[in-house]
Parts: C-alpha cells; sequence; structure tokens
C-alpha cells in the first residue's frame, strides 16, 4: 500500500506532499505538532491531544486549522488511507504561507495543516527490561516548553549529544539543578518507598498526555504520585527512574550518566506501570 498524506484539504501520495518554500513553518518553526498513538486504529487519548494542540496553537496566536471533530476524523483518516492500525498519525499546524517577515502578516494566512501516519510498536520487551541510558546536560532550550512547537532544535541537539554518548535519552536540567524532562519525554523517578515523582506542569516542561494518563492508572491501582521537581541527584539515587511519551509508554531508565540505578536493569514497578499503560492502550483499563 502507498502511502498517503494529509496536506491542506487533500489525501496525496506521501512522496508528492508539499508545502511552500515560504511557509512559516519552514521559515520560522512557527507551528505546533502533535503525536497521537493508534491502537486497533482507534486515537489513544485523541481528546486530550486535539485539547493541547489547540492551547499550543493559542499560545502561538494560530488559528485552529479545523474544529477538534474534523481533526479527529482527518487522523483517523489518514492512518485508515495508510492501513495503520497500530502506530502513530502526526499532526502539524503552522501559520501559514506569507513573505518572509518576523512579525504576524498583517493578514493572517491560511493555516497549513499537514497529517502523516505510520506503523509503529512500544520499546520491545527486552529493551524494557535492560532499560535505557540518560545523560544529563543544562537545558538550553527556550522558556515556554509547554507549548509544543515544532521549533525543536534545541532537543535535537540534546539527544544527539545523548545518542553519540551511548544513552538514548538526554535529561535537560534547570539552572536550579532541577530535572525539567527528556529531550522528547518527561522524566520520573520511584521513591525509597515505592511512591513516583515528576515534576508539576510548567515553563520548562511539555504536559506530556501518557504523563498525565499514568497519574491516573497509577493512583488507580494504588501507587501514590507526587508532582514535583527533583534533583539530579535525587534522580542518582532514586530506586528506580523511567521516562514516558506517547511513542516510548513507559521506558525504565538504568544508568543516569555514570551513575547505574538499582542492579542496572529496568524496576518492578516501572515494569509494573509499563503493564497497566500496556493494558490501558489495548483497551482493557
Ligand atoms: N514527544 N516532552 C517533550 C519535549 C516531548 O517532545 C514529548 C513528546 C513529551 C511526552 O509527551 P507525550 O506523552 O504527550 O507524548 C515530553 C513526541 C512523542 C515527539 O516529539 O515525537
Amino acid at each position: 500500500m502507498s502511502r498517503i498524506a494529509y496536506v491542506n484539504g487533500r489525501y496525496v501520495a506521501h512522496r508528492d506532499a508539499r508545502i511552500h518554500i515560504e511557509d512559516r513553518g519552514y521559515q520560522f518553526a512557527d507551528g505546533a505538532y502533535e503525536v497521537i498513538w493508534l491502537s486497533g486504529g482507534r486515537l489513544v487519548d485523541g481528546q486530550w491531544h486535539l485539547e493541547r494542540l489547540a492551547r499550543s496553537l493559542g499560545e502561538l496566536e494560530i488559528a485552529l486549522p479545523a474544529g477538534s471533530r474534523a481533526l479527529g476524523f482527518i487522523a483517523a483518516e489518514t492512518a485508515r488511507r495508510n492501513g495503520v492500525a497500530d502506530g502513530i498519525v502526526y499532526l502539524q499546524a503552522t501559520r501559514g504561507t506569507a513573505r518572509r517577515d518576523h512579525p504576524f502578516p498583517a493578514r493572517a494566512p491560511r493555516p497549513s495543516l499537514v497529517m502523516t501516519s505510520r506503523r509503529a510498536a512500544a520499546p520491545a520487551a527486552a529493551t524494557t527490561e535492560a532499560g535505557v541510558g540518560v545523560l544529563s546536560m543544562a537545558d538550553f532550550r527556550w522558556d515556554r516548553c509547554d507549548i509544543k512547537a515544532i521549533a525543536l532544535v534545541g532537543n535535537v541537539l540534546a539527544k544527539q549529544r545523548a545518542r553519540e554518548s551511548g544513552a538514548y535519552e538526554a535529561w535537560l536540567v534547570d539552572r536550579d539543578g532541577m530535572v525539567a524532562e527528556g529531550g522528547s519525554t518527561n522524566a520520573w523517578i520511584v521513591t525509597a518507598s515505592g511512591g513516583l515523582v515528576t515534576r508539576a506542569p510548567d515553563e520548562r516542561i511539555l504536559a506530556g498526555i501518557t504523563r498525565r494518563r499514568l497519574i491516573e492508572l497509577a493512583r488507580g491501582a494504588g501507587i501514590p504520585v507526587e508532582e514535583r521537581a527533583f534533583s539530579l541527584e535525587e534522580a542518582k539515587a532514586a530506586r528506580e527512574a523511567f521516562i514516558t511519551s506517547t511513542t516510548c509508554f513507559v521506558l525504565p531508565v538504568s544508568r543516569i550518566d555514570d551513575t547505574v540505578l538499582g542492579n542496572g536493569r529496568a524496576g518492578g514497578v516501572s515494569l509494573e506501570l509499563r503493564r497497566l499503560y500496556d493494558q490501558f492502550v489495548a483497551g482493557a483499563l
């Protein structure tokens, strides 16, 4: 089956999908995006993702290119036309095409809307059970990480640096020595008493949908969750750590810089949370 993309009202062959070179997304990263998981053709927490997209675009003062229902429909339809039942849908909206000039164009262009879909699988059992390494570094991104902007070059550099060091993810540390989040994930630790800690939403982190869902699932299972910042030192001394995102689900962290956590493999609480999240995605919870 050949790949299909949605571009401004049309479903087109993926290889022919085009946006103008003067699109402000291309020139200024002036736009926002979402990545939504699909399970059996169903958008997982689709409503929460679409609400966050509306918020991101609102903060950027970009008009929503279509209503939430229409966006949800196009997302599911893009997946269907690609034959994707389990995988992701990528949505991106920008301010649109206009002659290059930093301030907003005097007459608002029509926002651009693009969607693609492809098959994907959650991290395999072997990866999950081994856990991954993270590399800490100063957070050199902008001060509005709560907006899911397409301006990801800081995250790109952070993740690349991590990968070159042999780590899977970067952990970005704020000026106070507190962990903000990963390059494309939220960061969590498990305390000595088995409770979870993850930073409360602020302008240094993206309020992850997986994070939000897992807080509900954990509390429902009787696992306490504290929403507060934690330092890199506290993380290195923690019983367990893990990261969450739409595409990595719940991924245990077995090493932070040179510090090995626990026995150097995934911790039991992290694995239990991954099981809970898997069940939720499969629709069993
Ligand atoms: N990344 N923090 C950042 C900086 C992210 O880019 C992401 C998601 C998250 C987790 O958010 P969620 O649980 O809603 O996926 C946290 C997506 C998956 C990406 O850019 O591919």
